[in-house]
């Protein structure tokens, strides 16, 4: 029999991230080098071994479930799996499946999501400027992540925006994506730069502690602390002026692992236990080994054995290496 997952630090394992490909149609330059190089096809775990996986971890206590990628949407048949997952929301047993895209081919998918079970999702994007999109993606297309979103919507999708903030490129624009996203009834996140994967340049560049922009927007928005309740990395304020939320998410400034609820499986069935740490275990052999889960599960109960305690983010000014040496693509953020 399967038990819960409980850590070394006693902290309950009830949330899933699945990155079900390490690829995407985007390069964000704080994510990938233009020259990604990805894992070779042969790797990947089968839809039907990473719905076995995940199907694994809601019998030993996950109840929430998030595909990442890459760009969770770009693998082939991906709502086969949303699909067959969305069985254990029937049961009870999970109580929320979501994912967190790109946006560009949400116009295509927001419908059958919706079919699915899926109620809200998270929508990755750092500007509303089709020029700073494209600089920030390397190729990408605003208008048909607008596109993806008004469909989400449509759809009757909730929708969270995501933005990494980002030196000198949208830290100006915060207020007006601000202002944006709570005109269409949107929370909008935003999180700090993390120093994961090489991509060819200096993350010093990059980044902008919240606390800084924070204190910039204050002076246009009243912003009211709300419960910390969520059991994500976020800490929420409600704007009196818009009536929407915004999330902060501050790795490197403030560090909010005590409470960390969540562990991460790759397209090829490594658990990374934490984000940011090298730490890794592979999954893929007791899943390939048997088809009874019992040597899977031991794997599993001695990976979440060995959760750190928290991530060793660090932003280097003098050498420009990264904390962790893999790419956020790989692991889903
Ligand atoms: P909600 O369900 O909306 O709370 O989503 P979430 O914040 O768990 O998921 P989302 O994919 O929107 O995460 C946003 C970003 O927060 C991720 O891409 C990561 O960059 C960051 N993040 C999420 N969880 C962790 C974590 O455990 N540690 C760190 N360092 N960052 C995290
Ligand atoms: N630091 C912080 N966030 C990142 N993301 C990708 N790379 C990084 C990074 N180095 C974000 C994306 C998306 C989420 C999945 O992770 O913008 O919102
Ligand atoms: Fe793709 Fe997301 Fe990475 Fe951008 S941040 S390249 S959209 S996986």
């Amino acid at each position: 029999a399967s038990s819960a997952m409980t850590d070394p630090f006693g902290r309950r394992i009830s949330y899933l991230r699945v990155s079900v490909t390490d690829r995407c149609d985007l390069r964000c330059f704080y994510c990938m080098s233009e020259d990604m190089t990805f894992l070779p096809k042969a790797d990947l775990l089968t839809l039907e071994e990473l719905d076995r996986l995940c199907s694994a971890f809601i019998a030993k206590g996950v109840t929430k479930l998030r595909l990442t990628g890459g760009e969770p949407l770009v693998r082939r048949n991906v709502m086969g799996l949303v699909r067959s997952l969305s069985r254990h929301l029937k049961t009870g047993a999970l109580k929320e499946l979501t994912l967190t895209t790109n946006g560009s081919l949400l116009s295509k998918y927001a419908a059958e999501l919706a079919d699915c079970g899926v109620k809200r999702i998270n929508v990755s994007l750092d500007t509303l400027d089709p020029a700073k999109f494209r600089t920030i993606t390397r190729w990408g297309d605003l208008n048909k992540v607008l596109a993806g979103i008004d469909a989400a919507q449509a759809a009757g999708l909730a929708v969270k925006i995501n933005a990494v903030a980002l030196k000198n490129m949208n830290e100006d624009e915060i207020p007006s994506l601000i202002e944006w996203a709570h005109g269409r009834d949107m929370a909008l996140t935003l999180i700090e730069v993390m120093p994961m994967g090489d991509i060819g340049e200096g993350r010093i560049d990059q980044y902008v502690p919240l606390s800084m922009l924070r204190t910039r927007l204050a002076q246009q928005f009243t912003m009211t602390d709300l419960p910390d309740d969520t059991g994500g990395p976020a800490r929420y304020v409600r704007v009196a002026e818009t009536g929407g939320k915004i999330g902060f998410i501050t790795p490197m400034t403030h560090n909010f692992c005590e409470s960390c609820n969540r562990v991460r499986i790759t397209c090829t069935g490594t658990i990374h236990t934490c984000l940011g740490h090298e730490d890794a275990s592979d999954l893929r052999k007791p899943l390939r080994a048997s088809e009874s889960n019992e040597l899977l599960n031991a794997t599993i109960d001695r990976a979440i054995g060995l959760k750190p305690k928290g991530h060793d983010f660090i932003i280097d000014r003098r050498h420009n290496r990264p904390s962790v040496s893999r790419h956020m693509s790989v692991t889903g953020g």
